[in-house]
């Protein structure tokens, strides 16, 4: 599936995706579209009884970790680098070792970050690829 393997096509250049191909950030609308999820993913986890513990790890103004969850997404999906510019490179399981993250966080995680994804990608092929992929990476997140 080309549309799949676009998902994790590296960028050309360091900085700069390739602009002659699109990818999934193309594919389900953008910048709008990621920001809307990074928004909708917080939402539904200050709102969601059953994730209430996966809130209260959290150290920082939820306005910042939004904003770094759209910046990561951005690049994940194949848009322009903007965590990398800002924050240098992911290393996302280092930068989640402060926290406990038990198959229970996670699965935390994954019900808003599926919500989220449910509520801003339009069509369902592309949801269900993109929800495969991330539950990939959350479930290697996992350090207890
Ligand atoms: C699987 C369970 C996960 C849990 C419980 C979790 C929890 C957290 C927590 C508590 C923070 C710190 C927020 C703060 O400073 O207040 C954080 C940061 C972050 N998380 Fe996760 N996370 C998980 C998975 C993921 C996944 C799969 C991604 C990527 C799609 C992700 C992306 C990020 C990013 C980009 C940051 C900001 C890192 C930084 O620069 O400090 N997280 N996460």
């Amino acid at each position: 599936m080309n549309w799949l393997r676009r998902l994790f096509a590296k960028p050309q250049a360091n900085d700069d995706r390739d602009t002659t191909q699109s990818n999934a950030y193309d594919l389900i609308g953008g910048d709008k579209v990621i920001r809307a999820i990074a928004h909708d993913f917080y939402q539904q986890m200050q709102t969601r009884p059953e994730t209430q513990s996966l809130l209260a790890i959290h150290r920082s103004p939820i306005a910042d970790s939004e904003q770094k969850l759209y910046e990561f997404l951005s690049g994940w999906l194949g848009g322009p680098q903007l965590y990398q510019q800002k924050h240098g490179h992911p290393a996302l399981r280092a930068r989640h070792m402060p926290f406990a993250i038990d198959e229970s966080m996670r699965d935390q995680w994954l019900i808003c970050m599926r919500a989220a994804i449910e509520k801003s990608i339009k069509k369902p092929e592309h949801q269900q690829v993109i929800i495969q992929a991330i539950s990939t990476l959350a479930d290697n997140m996992r350090n207890r």
